[in-house]
């Protein structure tokens, strides 16, 4: 039985960096600084809803300028105050089917388009492949290894790589591909 559903999943696009392991981050952080990749990060995510997990949330160490960041916990908001990139544009929700609803709020809101970001980290990623509202996976993959303890799960089938562009930071070759579920 084909069951319709009476809206549309908000649409997301998914970013990330990782090494030739996939590897995504060392002890909670990010292993490299890429500043070109770091510029891009904000490129894409300005004034945009971006979705994060506490962890990551609370590797930031300011906050993120002009966009509404939701992040995913079990705890309430008041448990990241303490946080050093905790601002008034900031949200917590405790489950997929919440943070769902707190998009729409949050687009209703701000009258922005039904899109939204997600940034990690690992656990974040593995749950967020699935949604059926992801139609668009930004990978930045870096030429080299670094010592990491968290990954980036392989992509689940039906996904094809349209484009990617080869850069450099000194001797730091990285690729950048913009992946699409294929049709
Ligand atoms: N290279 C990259 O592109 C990139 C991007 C982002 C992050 N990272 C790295 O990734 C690492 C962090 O990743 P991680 O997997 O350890 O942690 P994470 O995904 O950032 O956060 C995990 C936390 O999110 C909350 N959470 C997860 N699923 C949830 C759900 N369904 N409902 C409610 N809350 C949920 C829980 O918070 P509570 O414990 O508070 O309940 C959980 O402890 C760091 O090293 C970071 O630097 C790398």
């Amino acid at each position: 039985m084909n069951i319709r559903l009476p809206f549309q999943f908000p649409a997301a696009t998914l970013i990330v960096a990782y090494d030739k392991n996939r590897g995504i981050g060392y002890q909670g952080q990010i292993p490299w600084y890429i500043s070109e990749d770091m510029r891009f990060f904000r490129n894409i995510t300005d004034g945009q809803l971006v979705v994060m997990g506490r962890k990551t949330f609370q590797s930031l160490s300011k906050p993120l300028k002009n966009r509404y960041v939701v992040v995913m916990t079990k705890q309430n908001l008041c448990a990241l105050q303490s946080y050093p990139a905790y601002d008034n544009n900031v949200a917590a929700c405790s489950s997929y089917i919440k943070l769902l609803a707190t998009c729409f709020d949050v687009m209703y809101k701000f009258n922005k388009t039904t899109n939204f970001i997600i940034a990690g980290g690992a656990e974040i990623y593995k749950q967020w492949l699935t949604y059926p509202g992801l139609y668009a996976i930004l990978t930045t993959e870096i030429e080299a290894e670094y010592c990491v303890d968290t990954f980036f799960p392989q992509l689940p089938e039906g996904w094809t790589g349209l484009d990617t562009t080869l850069h450099c930071q000194g001797n730091l070759k990285y690729n950048r591909t913009l992946y699409v579920k294929k049709i």
